[in-house]
């Protein structure tokens, strides 16, 4: 699920999101993002762990993982500016070949991606013949180039269905496969890999929230533990929780992920308290205004992915996207 920012101008857009001081002190910036854009014939996507400046502001589609590759693959602009982490740029990189990628900090990575490598999946497949690989977006474009099929955690359960076979390799992340095993009767291959944010929520905190607040929603990203995902009213990707939120507008809401979600939200809920549990990525948080200036300016940080890899890589991701959901 994707949304396109509306006709507003990116300042107002902001008004009632972030204080009115901190709108005075960033529209110079904004107004050089919007210039250079128009000259570059760019387009911002960003992720919906973008903070509020970026997320409202300058960003022309935002959402989650499997919404940033469609509209990279989709997009008319010459040059795409993701504010998001690397291995997203890559997978725009893949899906559109000929487009330049721009990833604003090359440190923004993503502590899944690190967890599994080519060398692994080509293992796994000596250990497991004939075993389909379905693989996480959040990989490295190696890693996708060595797999069957990509998913994300919005289409994980259909991806794994789609395949019609009786086990699955699934990587890296052991709680989303186990998310994905709990929904299925496939039988998945799990690997080791978790995420540095989703994996420190704990079932503990989140019954404390239930007691101290009666009636509170929990939401959670299937990227957190079993035990987490077990106290949770929904879980979702990171637009299925937005949507989840904007539709149901509970009393009270904690969102189980990375809490610059629940500041973007907020405001389109604003009869909805939300209870925030601060856990933030620290790659999502490397991305900022001001870098998100200087990649346009000076056309940096360039992604490149090796033609013979992204070919292949190319055909897991796009049979991702062409399964239904
Ligand atoms: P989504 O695809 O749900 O946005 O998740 C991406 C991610 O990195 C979550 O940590
Ligand atoms: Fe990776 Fe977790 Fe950060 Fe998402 S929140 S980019 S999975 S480290």
């Amino acid at each position: 699920m994707s949304t396109a920012t509306t006709t507003h101008g990116p300042v107002e857009r902001l008004r009632g999101i972030v204080p009115d001081a901190e709108i005075a002190a960033i529209t110079p910036l904004i107004e050089e993002i919007e210039e250079l854009k128009v000259r570059r014939n760019a387009v911002v996507l960003a992720h919906n762990y973008m903070t509020p400046d970026i997320f409202h502001g300058v960003s022309d589609l935002k959402g989650d993982s499997l919404a940033l590759a469609k509209m990279a693959a989709e997009t008319d602009a010459d040059v795409i500016v993701m504010a998001g982490v690397h291995f997203m740029a890559e997978t725009a990189k893949i899906v559109n070949e000929q487009k330049t990628v721009l990833i604003p900090d090359l440190e923004a990575g993503c502590s899944l991606a690190d967890a599994v490598t080519g060398a692994d999946v080509r293992l796994l497949r000596e250990r497991y013949p004939g075993v389909p690989v379905v693989t996480y977006v959040n990989t490295s474009a190696e890693v996708k180039a060595e797999s069957d099929i990509c998913c994300t955690s919005s289409n994980a359960v259909q991806v794994v269905e789609s395949l019609g076979a009786e086990r699955v390799i699934f990587l890296p992340d052991q709680y989303l496969g186990r998310w994905v095993a709990s929904q299925t009767d496939v039988d998945v291959i799990l690997w080791e890999g978790s995420c540095m944010v989703h994996e420190r929520f704990t079932a503990e905190e989140l019954r404390a929230y239930r007691a101290l607040n009666p009636g509170i929603q929990i939401i959670a990203h299937p990227e957190c533990p079993q035990d987490v995902l077990a106290e949770a009213d929904f879980v979702g990707s990171t637009s299925g929780m937005i949507n989840w939120a904007k539709t149901e507008r509970p009393r009270q809401l904690v969102m189980v992920t990375e809490c610059s979600m629940s500041d973007n939200v907020a405001a389109e809920v604003p009869e909805t308290e939300f209870i925030r549990p601060c856990n933030l990525c620290p790659y999502m948080k490397l991305i900022t205004l001001q870098k998100i200036r200087d990649s346009l300016l000076e056309m940096k940080h360039e992604v490149h992915v090796e033609p013979e890899i992204a070919a292949r890589a190319r055909i897991a991701v796009e049979r991702m996207l062409a399964v239904q959901i």
